[in-house]
């Protein structure tokens, strides 16, 4: 079906993740046998060895300047390297316009651990989008980084090309940027990768099988920690707002009755820098049965943080590719839903999963 050229802003642990597995899954070419970590071998006609990165932004020292292949694997990246081999790219990573993208408390944190900002003058970005033939933004800027973000998808715009937002500031699932991509006749996805298996989709579904079950969910939680740099961002409660708002959204979309504000309690909660890339999630559930019987569910999960996004994104960045070639403007809802916290609709997960199929078979339009 030919390439799909991206191009990448915010170099980190999710980047690092998605950068592997081009190559981790390059011989991979058809749907015939069953690939673990892999939601389609090939997705509408399109291989993941058909990614092709042509473009990066950054703004860290050691990462401004190297080739893409290095880059990924430069500090304070910190997530597991599962794919031993990664050719030089010939993709220079370019300076960023800082913005709101670093938040001041980095500083307080050991070098290894956290963003230092390179002296570098910001590039030209929407120049470099276009000579580099990018098709695709694909956006892992930190929480918090509303101006940024809002930039990189100016610079999308401008340059004519796809977006696809995995982190939460509102582009695609914010109506007025939906109709900024609408109007450009350029397709958008996001907002908020829900990862492939990580704390929203298992507490979404947890919650969707009570709510099928006819037990009553009166109180829950959702409590998750990691040692990397997305989570010491975090610790900045002022960055937050979107986070908590994308992630307890999803989970009381899948409940027939909001639950109230102050029964619902769904975020990230500290910073544990020994756990690197390891991500811990506690989840507890409080409801009745019948009879007004109480009953009370715990989960713990216990993963790698950013294989799990980068296994959602390698689908909605193709998905996003087939939007281009289909010429569909404005968000892809199908698409957005399934693999997004914070999508402009929400479905149930079973209907997402059945609606992306038929995305992809052309029988529905986004
Ligand atoms: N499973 C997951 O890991 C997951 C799931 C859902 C959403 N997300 C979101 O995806 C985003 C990326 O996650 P990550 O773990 O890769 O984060 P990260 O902290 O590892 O990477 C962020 C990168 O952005 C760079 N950056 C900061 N300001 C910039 C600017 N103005 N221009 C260009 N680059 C800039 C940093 O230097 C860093 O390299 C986060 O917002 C995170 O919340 C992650």
């Amino acid at each position: 079906m030919g390439e799909i050229k991206i191009a990448i802003s915010g170099i980190g642990n999710c980047c690092c993740s998605l950068i592997q597995g081009l190559y981790y899954y390059k011989h991979i070419n058809s749907n015939d046998e069953s690939v673990p970590g892999l939601m389609h071998n090939v997705l509408g006609g399109y291989k993941i060895s058909d990614v092709n990165p042509v473009a990066a932004f950054d703004i860290d020292k050691r990462k401004v300047g190297r080739d893409l292949s290095e880059a990924i694997f430069a500090k304070p990246n910190n997530t597991l390297r599962f794919q031993k081999d990664v050719p030089k790219m010939d993709v220079r990573v370019q300076m960023g316009p800082v913005l709101d993208g670093v938040a001041p408390h980095m500083m307080n944190y050991p070098e290894d651990e956290a963003f230092r900002v390179s002296n570098e003058k910001p590039a030209e970005v929407v120049k470099i989008l276009k000579d580099s033939g990018a098709e695709i933004l694909v956006n892992y800027l930190p929480v918090g980084s509303q101006k940024a973000v809002e930039f990189y998808a100016s610079c999308a715009l401008e340059a004519g090309i796809g977006f696809v937002n995995c982190m939460p500031v509102f582009i695609a699932s914010n109506p007025v940027w939906a109709k900024k991509f609408e109007e450009k006749k350029l397709p958008c996805v996001g907002d908020d990768v829900k990862s492939q298996v990580g704390a929203t989709i298992t507490h979404r579904v947890l919650t969707k099988l009570w709510a099928d079950r006819g037990v009553k969910l009166d109180k829950t939680y959702q409590l998750n920690f990691g040692g990397n740099t997305d989570f010491l961002n975090m610790l900045e409660r002022s960055r937050l707002i979107s986070k908590k708002v994308s992630k307890t959204e999803s989970v009381q979309s899948q409940l027939p009755q909001r639950l109230a504000d102050n029964n619902i309690h769904i975020g990230p909660s500290d910073y544990v820098p020994w756990q690197k890339d390891k991500k811990v999630c506690y989840i507890r559930m409080e409801g009745r049965k019948f009879g007004d019987v109480p009953v009370v569910m715990e989960a713990r999960l216990d993963v790698e943080d950013s294989p799990n996004s980068a296994g959602v994104a390698i689908d909605a960045i193709r998905c996003c590719k087939l939007g281009l070639d289909r010429k569909i403007a404005g968000p892809l809802k199908s698409i957005s839903s399934y693999t997004m916290k914070h999508p402009i609709e929400q479905y149930s997960d079973s209907e997402a999963y059945q609606r992306v199929e038929d995305f992809i078979a052309g029988k529905r339009e986004r």
